[in-house]
């Protein structure tokens, strides 16, 4: 019997020291990265709604390469620089998956997106199909997921019970979800980093869901961005 619980003690140690410790520090840095490349990326999209709505969008501006001027313009504007995508460590990864997830999700999307048409590429679901690929490239050192409250769905698979089953935050995260919270959060809870930011409805998102049945006021909390961060 303690021969086995010897045996096992060192697997764990092993195991655990074969991933890389991340300090709440790096792990805050991670996230608030994350958030910054999802919030602009989806932005672009975001501003293409008119257009992709109205079946109108021009073909050069759905060109990879233009999106993606698009995407470093945005960022740059709230990081004072561009994207550096040679920057070593957990953040370089999390530049470099999230690009590859943004061009590879465009690729499938650009036909979608010229043709156009009411909801021909919503935001969120642009989102989700990014985040999807980009999650699956990080393997779990970190993990992104974009939800609502079970009332507001429009998709239930993005229910926060859906999108984060696997997650140790599911509970921390659900009570903020559940009460609408718009207060960001930043924090440690145990072994993993939450970085919580509630979205505001505008009134293009308010007009849009309504078609969609949702009842909705501007100004009000409209879902969030969550990433997990895994410490050890
Ligand atoms: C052109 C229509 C349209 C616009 C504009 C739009 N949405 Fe949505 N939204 C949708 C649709 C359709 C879905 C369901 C997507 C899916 O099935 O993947 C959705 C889904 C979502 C979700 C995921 C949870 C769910 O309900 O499925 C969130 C969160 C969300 N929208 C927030 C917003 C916010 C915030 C804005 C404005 C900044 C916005 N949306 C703008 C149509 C829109």
């Amino acid at each position: 019997m303690l021969k086995h619980a010897v045996a096992l003690a060192a697997t764990v140690a092993f195991a655990s020291q074969a991933f890389a410790q991340v300090s709440e520090t790096q792990a805050k840095l991670a996230a608030q990265e994350l958030r910054l490349l999802v919030t602009e990326g989806t932005g672009v999209i975001n501003d293409l709604q008119p257009e992709i709505n109205a079946g109108t969008l021009q073909k050069e501006f759905a060109q990879i390469d233009a999106l993606l001027g698009k995407l470093q313009a945005r960022y740059s504007k709230v990081a004072g620089a561009p994207i550096d995508t040679k920057e070593a460590g957990l953040v370089g990864d999390i530049r470099r998956a999230y690009i590859q997830a943004y061009k590879d999700t465009l690729t499938k999307k650009q036909a979608a997106m010229s043709k156009g048409g009411q909801d021909a590429l919503v935001p969120a679901h642009f989102r989700a199909l990014v985040l999807k690929d980009f999650n699956k490239a990080m393997a779990g050192r970190i993990n992104a997921y974009a939800t609502n409250r079970d009332s507001e769905l429009i998709n239930s698979d993005w229910s926060v019970k859906n999108v984060m089953r696997h997650s140790p935050l599911l509970s921390e995260a659900k009570a903020l979800v559940d009460t609408g919270s718009q207060e960001p959060t930043l924090k440690r809870f145990d072994k993993n980093y939450m970085g919580y930011w509630p979205m505001k409805l505008q009134a293009a998102c308010v007009a849009c869901h309504a078609q969609n049945g949702l009842k909705q006021q501007v100004g009000q909390f409209g879902g969030a961005l969550i990433a997990d961060v895994p410490m050890q």
